[in-house]
């Protein structure tokens, strides 16, 4: 089910948006977070899993390429975008202030698929954490859904207050060690097995080594499960090719399995069973 206020697919559009406002969150060694929210665009809707492309017009001729973000989470006051400064971009982006102009291309790509009527089970990485606000904010059956957040930088260095308002069973897993990380995703191993035994949904979102954990769990309990994809993009919209990743004999267009396919385009989410994870 496709969350969009009026039930059809949002059509991305290219907006110039002013910075509301840029708020940083504690900074610790290896991280530096902050919400950033743009002017509300005038667009049709969302979906929880769907990203933007960002790129400030200050940034002139020094970095050519926008920057792909998930959407946080939309509401009266704009749009907000939960960041980590990892590079150049990022680290640019949370030098913007009130005011400041960006443009923004989106919404982009397929969001998550929503199911109210069985348990929703989402395990979130580090910053893997931002889609999952939206989604709680915006799903129908928010005690229905329960998230696993396993984090190496401290919980009060990500918005997890808007979480746990929002009715979701939530649960932090700080990871200090390999035991701990042993332990979040023994964790995550049994509660898909128990989803999948009541036909529910498994959504997760985060580093890619957790991501194949995650799908290799998926193959052998048989829970659904759809897994959000961060790769590195360019354009957004499916032209420059620099995303793609391969699929699998499940992919739906049997003429396509096995070929490389957008992810910009074709995800970034997608069903566990349908793509490689090198
Ligand atoms: C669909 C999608 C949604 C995303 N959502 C978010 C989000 O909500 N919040 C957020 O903080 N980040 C998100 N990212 C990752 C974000 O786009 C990158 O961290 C950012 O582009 C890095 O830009 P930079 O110029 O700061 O880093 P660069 O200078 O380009 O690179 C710095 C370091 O970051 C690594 N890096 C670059 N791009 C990515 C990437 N896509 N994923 C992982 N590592 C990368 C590089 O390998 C390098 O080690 C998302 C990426 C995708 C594809
Ligand atoms: S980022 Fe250009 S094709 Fe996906």
């Amino acid at each position: 089910m496709d969350m969009n206020e009026r039930g059809k697919a949002p059509q991305p559009g290219i907006y110039e948006l002013d910075v509301v406002d840029n708020v940083p969150f504690e900074s610790v060694p290896g991280g530096s977070h902050f919400a950033l929210t743009l002017q509300k665009p005038a667009w049709d809707g969302w979906t929880p899993g769907q990203f933007v492309m960002l790129r400030p017009k200050n940034w002139g001729a020094d970095l050519l390429w926008a920057r792909p973000f998930s959407i946080c989470r939309v509401n009266e006051e704009g749009l907000t975008l939960f960041i980590q400064a990892k590079g150049r971009g990022t680290e640019r982006l949370r030098a913007l202030t009130p005011g400041d102009k960006v443009c923004l291309w989106g919404p982009l790509g397929k969001g998550f698929a929503v199911d109210a009527e069985h348990p929703t089970l989402l395990l979130a990485g580090g910053i893997g954490l931002a889609p999952f606000i939206g989604y709680a904010e915006r799903h129908p059956n928010p005690a229905g859904l329960t998230l696993l957040f396993g984090h190496k930088i401290p919980e009060r260095c990500y918005p997890t207050d808007l979480l746990k308002t929002s009715g979701v069973n939530f649960q932090a897993f700080p990871e200090r060690c390999l035991e701990d990380r042993e332990a979040f995703l023994a964790r995550i191993r049994e509660q898909m097995a128990l989803i999948a035994k009541q036909q529910g949904l498994v959504l997760a979102c985060g580093p890619q080594p957790f991501l194949k954990a995650i799908q290799g769990f998926a193959a052998e309990c048989g829970a659904r499960t759809q897994i959000s994809l961060e790769h590195r993009m360019a354009c957004g919209i499916g032209a420059c090719l620099g995303c793609v990743c391969t699929t699998t004999e499940k992919w739906p267009v049997p003429s396509k399995a096995g070929l490389p396919v957008q992810t910009c385009t074709q995800g970034p989410v997608f069903w566990s069973d349908q793509i490689v994870l090198e």
